[in-house]
């Protein structure tokens, strides 16, 4: 089940969350001690404003709440909201009063005894889980991984504790997000989501069942990702869970937040992840673990799509493929013979080494020289000062490929004062914005321009073809600057 936490401070409020959000959720948690005191008092009745079930919840602020009057009243008025129709009520472990208990019991609402941990996982946390269920209670356990040892002891839930049926595990945080998303393969009953992140790692639940069908994921699901860190921002989920969706492929791709590259590599044999796209700061990392690479790959150094094959894993570099493909045609037939690269960083290497596999010759400018001159050296390319960018206009065509640009950072420009003319051919490797002011200036004077947002899109489909086999749908219309209502 898709959980909406209702934020609002009315009910009012929070029935028109339900709403908005009815197409993606199967039940709600009414946070009473999120409501004003007078709707705290009227939220027996919540149940009958709702057709879909609902976890009645007061949370304390030791757990992430913000009721603060006694632990006296507060049990209280759980007591006397028990009264409503509600499905389920959680009652933290550590409450020790029978009558609220009881009186949960009598009504025939099922009780959720949580623990909430925003620091670590509890050492005996398999214990605690068998302990509860073993009073007929539904064990939820909300804690904090800090690394992918943690995540893989989440993970590992379910094997251990298959005899308890209903039970709910939570991973906060940045590293919990993977457990949010695959909560079915940690036998978690629910996963809960919210439409402002209050707690750390929740995302909406739009996105849960709209691009993630986090709620379809069985026993046969195929489980792929993209490790990194950071790794949340990253669009690639929006174009690999569409393009599963659009052959009818029983699989689903999450980011993984990595810091321990061996790890991942433990939870891929757990799950078992089948495939995975590798992003910054990992590409070279996941070199040793790789039994195939291909060509590109021991060139460039660096690998960003490892696949399972029989008894080994397998590292290509789409990157690679995605930014040379529509340049193949002007390669071969000369249009394009000569290009400045700016920029001497990973990125700059795979496009380096892709022109210069075409034939392509290439000056390397870089704000450092030492690394122009290393990566120049290694490709057999010229390298010169970011400095002297104007001395390559002659250049048929210009590859930007360093960080200034970047998002904040709009009003970057590494070679302000280069000057474009319609014969350059412009590529920007930045996606966000997509038109950079480097771009915008190359446009003005009418450059050929290619896009960093239609290179990640080409990489990503590449990728997908990788995982599945299957070329990716083509009249699929992906929505990378994914909006949520
Ligand atoms: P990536 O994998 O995205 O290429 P990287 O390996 O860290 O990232 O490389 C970043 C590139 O952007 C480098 O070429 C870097 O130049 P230096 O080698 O001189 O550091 C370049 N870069 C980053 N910020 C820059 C800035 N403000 N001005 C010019 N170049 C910049």
């Amino acid at each position: 089940m898709i959980c909406l936490v209702l934020t609002g401070s009315t009910l009012e409020e929070d029935i028109s969350l339900i709403t908005k959000h009815s197409p993606y959720i199967d039940i709600v948690e009414l946070r009473v001690d999120l409501l004003s005191p007078e709707e705290q008092q009227k939220a027996a009745t919540f149940p009958t404003l709702t057709t879909l079930p609902v976890i009645l919840t007061c949370r304390r602020v030791i757990d992430g709440g913000t009721y603060s009057d006694s632990e006296k009243s507060r049990l209280a008025l759980l007591e006397t909201l028990l009264e409503g129709n509600f499905s389920y009520v959680d009652i933290e472990e550590d409450v020790k009063k029978a009558s609220v208990l009881q009186k949960a019991e009598e009504k025939k609402i099922h009780i959720i005894r949580s623990v909430h941990d925003f620091v670590s996982i509890p050492t005996d946390l398999y214990h605690r889980i068998t302990k509860i269920a073993s009073k007929g209670h539904i064990p939820k356990m909300a804690v904090t991984p800090h690394s992918m040892l943690d995540v893989i002891q989440l993970f590992r839930v379910e094997k251990e504790l298959v005899h308890v049926k209903n039970k709910i595990i939570v991973g906060m945080g940045p590293y919990g997000i993977a457990t949010r998303i695959l909560y079915k393969r940690l036998g978690s009953m629910l996963t809960y989501t919210s439409v402002n992140e209050i707690a750390p790692g929740q995302i909406s639940p739009q996105v849960m069942k709209t691009v993630y069908r986090a709620d379809k994921v069985n026993e046969r699901t195929h489980i792929y990702g993209i490790i990194g860190d950071p790794v949340l921002h990253t669009r690639s989920p929006y174009i690999q869970n569409p393009g599963f969706d659009g052959i009818k492929f029983n699989a689903i791709y999450v980011p993984f937040l990595v810091d321990s590259v061996r790890s991942f590599f433990v939870l891929a044999e757990l799950l078992p992840v089948y495939g995975f796209s590798v992003t910054v700061p990992h590409k070279q990392a996941v070199l040793p673990y790789l039994g195939k690479i291909t060509r590109e790959v021991k060139q460039i150094g660096s690998c960003n799509t490892v696949v399972r094959a029989k008894n080994l894993w397998k590292g290509t570099n789409t990157d690679y493929y995605g930014f040379i493909e529509p340049l193949l045609p002007l390669l071969q037939d000369g249009r394009i013979q000569h290009a400045l690269v700016v920029g001497a960083g990973g990125a700059a290497r795979a496009v380096v080494w892709a022109l210069r596999n075409y034939g392509c010759k290439v000056t390397i400018i870089n704000r450092d020289i030492r690394k122009a001159k290393s990566l120049a050296e290694v490709t057999m390319s010229n390298y010169d000062s970011l400095d002297n960018a104007k001395l390559y206009e002659s250049s048929d065509l210009i590859v930007q490929t360093t960080s200034l640009g970047m998002g904040g950072e709009r009003d970057g420009d590494p070679i302000k004062d280069f000057e474009f003319t319609p014969v350059h051919h412009v590529y920007e490797l930045i996606y966000t914005p997509k038109y950079t002011k480097m771009l915008q200036r190359a446009k003005e004077k009418g450059a050929t321009l290619y896009f960093g947002i239609d290179m990640l899109y080409r990489q990503g489909t590449l990728q997908f073809e990788n995982f599945t086999g299957y070329h990716y749908p083509k009249r699929l219309e992906i929505d990378l600057d994914f909006k949520e209502n």
